[in-house]
């Protein structure tokens, strides 16, 4: 039986993509049985929709309260059977109401590297220099303005704090002395796509092993 997986998304979704991809290629067991998101129009709903996933824009203003919001969103992943919930550029911080509904589900995919043990703020780069943990959604810009000589992405468990949850795969990035936030994120996003089916196998043996 294949993984029934629920994507939230706020931009361009070449992460959804590359997930799409991934399982027409048989590359993951797995369907995407619903994608959310909190803009109207953008192209990872195009991308849904060409696919032929059920997507719908879920309207923030039209919410009082963020737990109001994730309950309706969690609500709609639940009635499809989701099991899974990837945070595909995802720019919105979720309430642990919604994390209550998916408990140990719910993985993002940030463009840097995280440490292992997610109390820490520095981790060790390849060239074994150390640098800042840069977490939030300027972590490729922080990267660069730090003049670190590697970045990377990483795949992780979504916990209440933000960036902080247990790592399930990452893999460093080199920085050049000429790249700019677009260079630098266009080859940390060409990872990421390969990374994702990866992160999201290696959820599916933890949650084997804990069963
Ligand atoms: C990715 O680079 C991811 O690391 C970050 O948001 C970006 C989303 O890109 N969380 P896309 O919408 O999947 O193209």
């Amino acid at each position: 039986m294949s993984l029934k997986l629920g994507v939230l998304v706020s931009g361009e979704g070449s992460n959804l993509q590359a997930l799409i991809d991934s399982i027409k290629k048989n590359e993951l067991s797995a369907k995407i049985v619903f994608v959310a998101s909190n803009k109207p129009e953008i192209p990872a709903l195009k991308r849904a929709e060409k696919a032929g996933i059920p997507c719908q824009f879920l309207n923030p203003a039209e919410f009082f309260t963020r737990e109001s919001y994730d309950e309706a969103a969690a609500q709609e992943f639940l009635k499809r059977g989701a099991q899974l919930i990837l945070l595909a550029g995802f720019m919105r911080i979720l309430s642990t109401k919604f994390l209550s509904y998916f408990p140990g589900a719910v993985i993002n995919i940030h463009p840097a590297l995280l440490p292992d043990n997610p109390e820490e703020n520095e981790i060790i780069l390849p060239d074994g220099t150390t640098s800042k943990v840069f977490r939030g959604s300027s972590a490729v810009k922080q990267a660069l303005e730090a003049g670190t000589s590697w970045s990377g992405c990483t795949i992780h468990l979504v916990t209440e704090k933000v960036d902080a949850g247990p790592v399930l795969i990452k893999k460093p990035i080199k920085i050049y002395p000429d790249d700019t936030i677009f260079s630098l994120h266009s080859r940390i996003q060409e990872q990421e796509h390969i990374l994702l089916p990866l992160g999201i196998q290696v959820w599916m043996k933890k949650r084997l092993t804990i069963c």
